[in-house]
């Protein structure tokens, strides 16, 4: 650890002293944005060795949750710049580790969390909303998004805390006894996504029991509209971990506003829902002692200590804005300073390396040192997501009356012996250590922060 510090400080003022070239990027040029986001792209998949001999298309090392986020945003990549460049690979990941629909490989069913499920679920859900190309010989897009709403909701827990989603699928593993923010706020906006895409109201009715049952537990409040990350059974859930996570905001502030969107605008709940959620999310991430318009990741970024999950967090919240300023335009003037600001920041700190590689912290003018997977993935989300001036409702998540013809199969994961907890066998470490599951913060308070905090 000490060494890498001091690695990243000499490579730091090395870097800054030579006046290395940040990402060039000109918010009111479309070419720029484009040019920008598919250098994040590139150095994103520098990272990624899925696609080479002898290697697990979809699988990255030491997680499994990233490549679906990874996934998600090249779908996404695609879908603001036209660049199909990396589209075979997204095609053949995202097949690869589909399980029997429902991505629930066998290989990591046995260790992985909602969360993880979660994340594949929702990049097949984004891929069917941005029409991106079907798989020649696999599932459709749709179809995948479908089993893992199916999966998840046949786990929806009625024994403890009158509902919700546990944070882990299987009793062996810790965090078994949580209920937490992503998982719960996942399957919301997934279920949210469903129900806009296909019209079937059975979608709709989950979103809404999912979102009820949160805002009644300490998860999320209905007044102050603060999300708490988790909230634990054996206390019957009535206390909160209250750690601050953008992607635990971004994942209720989406799905309500494809609420707000599938019924049309005509249903306050939903309306008062995006807009106390947008407003403690831009008050409390973009932070007013950087400028108040670049946003941050405002628990580990002043100590530096965000791990890999960590790092994606603000990529995802960064592409849950731009989906809620389509779909709720009265949105659209609040978050695109907000996009454009962080998008300016983040690509002055594009300078490591001498090849545009980005760091973490998207207000500090200079790369803070760090590098890797995560940090071009958060950036590319960034970026694309601020092609939003530069579209218009067409280019909206599409429904199956819009234009997206994304195969729909209802009964998609149903059949999956994976999801049969009876038929697994005993975890070894050695399949523990590929898990990477989401962080989630433990329980009542900083005593868990911290202890989960270094432990990343
Ligand atoms: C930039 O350089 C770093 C360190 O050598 C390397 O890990 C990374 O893959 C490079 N990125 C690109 C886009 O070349
Ligand atoms: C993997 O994809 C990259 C593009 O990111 C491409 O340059 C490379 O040739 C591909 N490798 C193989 C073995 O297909
Ligand atoms: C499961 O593991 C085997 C052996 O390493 C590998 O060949 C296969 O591609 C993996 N499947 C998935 C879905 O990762
Ligand atoms: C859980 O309880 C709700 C009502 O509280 C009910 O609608 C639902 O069917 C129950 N789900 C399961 C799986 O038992
Ligand atoms: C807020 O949530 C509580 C608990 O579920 C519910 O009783 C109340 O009606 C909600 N208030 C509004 C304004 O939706
Ligand atoms: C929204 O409006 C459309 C078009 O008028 C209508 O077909 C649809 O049923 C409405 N949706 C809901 C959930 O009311
Ligand atoms: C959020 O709401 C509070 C109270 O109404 C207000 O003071 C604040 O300016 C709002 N923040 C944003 C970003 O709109
Ligand atoms: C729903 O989203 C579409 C696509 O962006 C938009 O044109 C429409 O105005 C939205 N509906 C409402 C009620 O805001
Ligand atoms: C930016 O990073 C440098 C080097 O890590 C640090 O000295 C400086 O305090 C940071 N600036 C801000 C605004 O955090
Ligand atoms: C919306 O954008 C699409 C693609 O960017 C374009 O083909 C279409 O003409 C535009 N429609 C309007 C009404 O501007
Ligand atoms: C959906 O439409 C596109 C053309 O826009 C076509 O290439 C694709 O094959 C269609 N997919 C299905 C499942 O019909
Ligand atoms: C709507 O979705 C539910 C849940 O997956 C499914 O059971 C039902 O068959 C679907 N209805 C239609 C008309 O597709």
């Amino acid at each position: 650890m000490a060494g890498a510090f001091w690695t990243r400080w000499v490579l730091t003022l090395a870097l800054a002293v030579l006046g290395v070239q940040a990402i060039d990027i000109d918010l009111s040029s479309e070419s720029s944005i484009k040019n920008a986001a598919s250098i994040a792209a590139y150095g994103m998949m520098k990272h990624y060795k899925g696609n080479e001999s002898g290697e697990i298309p979809g699988k990255l090392p030491n997680t499994w949750w990233e490549g679906g986020a990874m996934f998600m945003a090249l779908i996404q990549y695609y879908h603001y710049t036209g660049d199909s460049t990396y589209n075979s690979e997204v095609i053949q990941g995202m097949q690869w580790q589909s399980g029997d629909c429902d991505y629930m490989p066998k290989n990591y069913s046995s260790y992985i969390g909602n969360d993880d499920q979660m994340f594949w679920g929702l990049a097949a859900m984004t891929a069917a909303e941005l029409d991106f190309p079907d798989s020649s010989d696999g599932y459709s897009w749709l179809a995948l998004a479908q089993g893992v709403f199916n999966t998840q909701v046949a786990r929806w827990d009625n024994s403890t805390c009158n509902g919700g989603m546990r944070w882990q699928i299987w009793t062996y593993e810790s965090g078994y006894t949580m209920k937490n923010s992503i998982s719960n706020g996942g399957l919301f906006q997934l279920s949210a996504r469903l129900a806009r895409y296909t019209s079937n109201s059975t979608y709709a009715e989950w979103a809404e029991r999912i979102f009820d049952w949160a805002v009644s537990s300490p998860l999320v409040s209905n007044s102050t509209w603060n999300v708490a990350d988790s909230t634990s059974i054996t206390n019957d859930c009535t206390t909160q971990g209250d750690d601050q996570w953008t992607y635990n905001y971004g994942a209720f502030l989406g799905g309500a506003a494809y609420m707000y969107n599938y019924t049309n605008g005509t249903v306050t709940k939903w309306y008062d829902a995006v807009t106390g959620l947008l407003n403690v999310t831009l008050d409390e991430f973009f932070p007013s002692e950087y400028g108040g318009e670049i946003m941050s990741e405002i628990l580990c970024e002043p100590l530096e200590v965000c791990n890999d999950n960590e790092i994606i967090f603000k990529g995802l919240l960064s592409s849950w804005l731009a989906f809620t300023a389509y779909l709720v335009p009265s949105t659209y003037s609040e978050i695109l300073p907000k996009l454009q600001g962080s998008a300016k920041g983040a690509a002055t700190t594009c300078t490591g390396y001498g090849n545009n590689t980005c760091g973490v912290r998207w207000y500090n003018s200079t790369w803070d040192g760090w590098s890797g997977l995560e940090e071009e993935m958060a950036v590319l989300n960034l970026f694309a997501a601020n092609m939003l001036p530069f579209t218009n409702s067409s280019s909206a998540p599409l429904t199956s009356s819009t234009g997206g013809n994304s195969t729909s199969d209802p009964s998609a994961g149903t059949g999956d012996s994976n999801n049969d907890q009876k038929t697994l066998s005993k975890i070894t470490t050695g399949d523990r250590a590929g898990a990477g599951v989401v962080t989630v913060v433990f329980a009542t308070g900083w005593l868990g922060m911290m202890a989960w905090l270094f432990m990343g």
